[in-house]
């Protein structure tokens, strides 16, 4: 997993362009994008394009964002789309982990009603939209089995923060949002799930995305999320292992098998310990060569 397209629950015509977009998952979404008269039709539209395309062999991963816990709509959300069985639900608004296991048991009376496996829907969540979920950014370890990934936010943040802005006349994150991506990185690292970087809200500034990308991944995040399908081959590239880096990482896992036993060996003048063989792991994970 690497890129993540929002495509608005309510667009027939979006939906289909986020399947050619490239996309590793898409996050149907029936919140923010989907106004409140065109929820009904969000749930109908989300649910026949989940149901036609869940078989197919070559496609993007399907979630579906559904409205955040507090806002009375997120059982017609489930009601409406779980039949369908979408590989996962998104979970806005999300205030740890006791969020997460809320959601859980929805999904595990939902997966009991329509005969899947229990755990088969997994959960993103979105975890700094508001002050409380950036204080509750170390409770996620066990919330549940579901749980892969968690990402942040920094628009809905903002608002709830009544901030004029969340970046600075650079163009960089002011500090309040970037406590929230670290702590997100954190504590997704502390739950032993992925760290999903969020959206580059300027879909024509490729230049820019491709540098938050370039620190996202320096900093351990392993996808980001896009709004717009033209972000969708800038992310990819970026979150993909260069052929130089899997090199890399098999080089350094090469010069402790040929040192068995050893905390330490040196490569190409660099002193490496355990810390790196764990690195280079992880990396050849991600490119599916471990
Ligand atoms: N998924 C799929 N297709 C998309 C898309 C998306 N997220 N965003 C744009 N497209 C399509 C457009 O429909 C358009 O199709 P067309 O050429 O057949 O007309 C094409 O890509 C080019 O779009 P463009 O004209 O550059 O942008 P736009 O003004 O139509 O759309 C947005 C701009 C922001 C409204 C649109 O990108 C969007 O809806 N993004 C997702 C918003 C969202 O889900 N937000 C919630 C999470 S923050
Ligand atoms: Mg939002």
């Amino acid at each position: 997993m690497r890129s993540l397209l929002f495509v608005p629950g309510d667009s027939q015509k979006k939906l289909e362009k986020g399947l050619a977009s490239g996309a590793d998952v898409l996050l149907i979404d029936l919140e923010d994008s989907v106004a409140l008269e065109a929820k009904e039709e969000a749930r109908r539209v989300t649910s026949a394009f989940v149901s036609e395309h869940r078989g197919k062999p070559e496609r993007p991963r399907l979630y579906v964002r559904v409205n955040g816990l507090t806002t009375g709509m997120i059982d017609a959300d489930l009601d409406g789309v779980m039949k369908a069985t979408p590989d996962g639900i998104v979970l806005p608004k999300t205030v740890g982990g006791a969020d997460v296991a809320h959601l859980g048991a929805k999904l595990a009376v939902r997966e009991a009603e329509f005969g899947l496996e229990d755990g088969a829907t997994r959960i993103l969540a979105i975890a700094t939209e508001n002050a409380a979920g950036v204080f509750a950014l170390g409770t996620f370890a066990g919330a549940s089995h579901r749980l892969m990934g968690l990402t942040w936010g920094g628009e809905d943040l903002s608002a709830d923060l009544g901030a004029e802005a969340n970046r600075d006349e650079s163009g960089a994150y002011t500090d309040p949002y970037r406590l929230a991506r670290s702590l997100t990185l954190l504590g997704a690292a502390a739950a032993g799930i992925d760290a999903v970087d969020s959206v580059y809200t300027n879909f024509r500034d490729m230049e820019g995305l491709a540098a938050e990308c370039r620190a996202a991944r320096r900093d351990g995040f392993v996808a980001k999320m896009a709004i717009h399908p033209a972000q969708v081959p800038v992310i990819n590239e970026a979150f993909t292992p260069s052929p130089d880096a899997i090199a890399r990482a098999e080089a350094v896992i090469a010069a402790f098998k040929a040192n068995p036993g050893a905390g330490v060996v040196g490569v190409n003048g660099e002193m490496l310990d355990r810390p790196h063989l764990l690195r280079a792991e992880r990396l050849l994970r991600r490119a599916g060569k471990l």
